[in-house]
């Protein structure tokens, strides 16, 4: 086996998670994901589909008309993008390996902003790339970036710099004007932008259909690929669906590495994908608002334990906090579990520098579950 296979990190959230294995009393927040099931719309579509034997390969690239659909979603979103530069993929997770295949070898030089979800670093890792981590920074409580760091950290050899926004775990969104500063850095530098951009619907600023994408931005021919996952705004986590948006010229090559990872995403649940973003306009704000008042529900409270700091994230569905005098994670989550039934993801899980800290899912259908966590763990603290 390769070396870098077994340097692999287990999944730390995992590892909290057995701890609870069995046990039907653990609130359980550690995974991201909201336990809401997904619409019924989407689902009928998948049910229709199969009914009418729709049981067979499609292109590659995925359906036309689904590429279509998110062209134009997009394009209602942000700036128009012609639908062959979209691909569509079996999951984000699957979306992201993929531009690391596209753009990434053995001993290239990838930059990667963090704390992230893990799996965006391993990618490029398994690959073969050296990553260079550039830390958020905490400033009163939230996570923020120091632009000259990021910068310094690019440069000529730097074949990709990899930056999901908003961030999970951190809720860290760039916001327009770090994207401009960031983009001009690496068209001199030569450097592709991996933007991972799959909570961008799930943002809470008054008036915004989105947090800022680089898709606003950019040109075309620039070296931007934008990573993208029905899981979240469409409450799609157990389907496997997401896309790519490319340069124009590179959807050929894209196809070529989709056939040879899954040769296609299963076409019943392509349709299901095309109901969603049909129903994009009547379904996500309904989810963003519920999003919003979970994480006003939970937010005030935790900051309002002793020793907690937390700041209120203003995207992804994510609180990410600290316990003053808990520097382990890992033993702080499984001792949470152990103690009151309380399930958490630790920060290590997502890279050393988010040490000492948790993160909490707060995207659940009852606000209530969530202020019976905040209970369990005031109670764990000896509050
Ligand atoms: C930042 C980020 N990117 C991508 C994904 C992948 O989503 P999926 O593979 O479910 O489409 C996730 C899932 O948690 C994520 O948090």
């Amino acid at each position: 086996m390769r070396p870098v296979i077994a340097g692999l990190p287990a999944s730390k959230i995992r590892e909290v998670a057995n701890a609870g294995l069995g046990r039907s009393d653990v609130l359980a927040f550690w995974f991201g994901e909201s336990d809401e099931a997904t619409p019924a719309a989407v689902n009928q579509a998948a049910v229709a589909s199969l009914h009418a034997g729709e049981t067979f390969y499609s292109h590659n690239l995925g359906l036309p008309e689904l590429r279509e659909a998110l062209a134009g979603y997009l394009g209602d979103l942000h700036v128009a993008v012609a639908a062959d530069r979209i691909a569509v993929t079996s999951s984000g997770v699957s979306a992201l390996m993929i531009a690391s295949q596209l753009l990434i070898g053995p001993g290239d030089e990838v930059v990667a902003v963090v704390p992230v979800w893990p799996n965006i670093v391993a990618q490029p890792a398994i690959l073969g790339a050296q990553i260079r981590r550039v830390s958020l920074q905490v400033q009163d409580g939230a996570w923020v970036l120091d632009m000259p760091t990021l910068l310094a950290a690019i440069t000529p050899q730097t074949r990709a710099v990899l930056v999901n926004a908003p961030n999970n775990p951190t809720g860290w969104t760039l916001t327009r004007d770090e994207q401009l500063v960031l983009l001009a850095h690496c068209r001199q530098t030569g450097t592709w932008i991996v933007a991972d951009e799959v909570y961008e619907r799930i943002y809470f600023e008054p008036g915004a259909r989105a947090a800022p994408s680089f898709l606003d931005i950019a040109e075309p021919h620039d070296r931007l690929v934008v990573a993208h996952s029905f899981s979240k705004s469409f409450l799609m986590t157990g389907w496997r669906l997401g896309w790519l948006v490319l340069p124009p010229g590179l959807s050929s090559d894209v196809a070529k590495l989709i056939e040879f990872n899954t040769s296609c995403a299963p076409v019943f649940v392509q349709r299901a994908g095309l109901a969603a973003v049909r129903e994009a306009d009547a379904f996500v704000p309904g989810l963003v608002q519920r999003l919003k008042t979970c994480r006003d529900t939970m937010i005030p409270r935790l900051a309002a334990l002793p020793g907690v700091s937390v700041s209120t994230p203003r995207g992804g569905m994510y609180a990410f906090f600290r316990v003053a005098g808990e520097d382990d994670s890992l033993a702080f989550a499984k001792r949470l579990v152990e103690e009151v039934g309380l399930g958490l993801a630790p920060g290590i899980a997502f890279g050393d520098e988010a040490e000492g800290w948790l993160r909490w899912c707060f995207a659940s259908r009852d606000p209530a579950r969530l202020v019976e966590g905040v209970g369990r763990l005031s109670r764990a603290l000896g509050l």
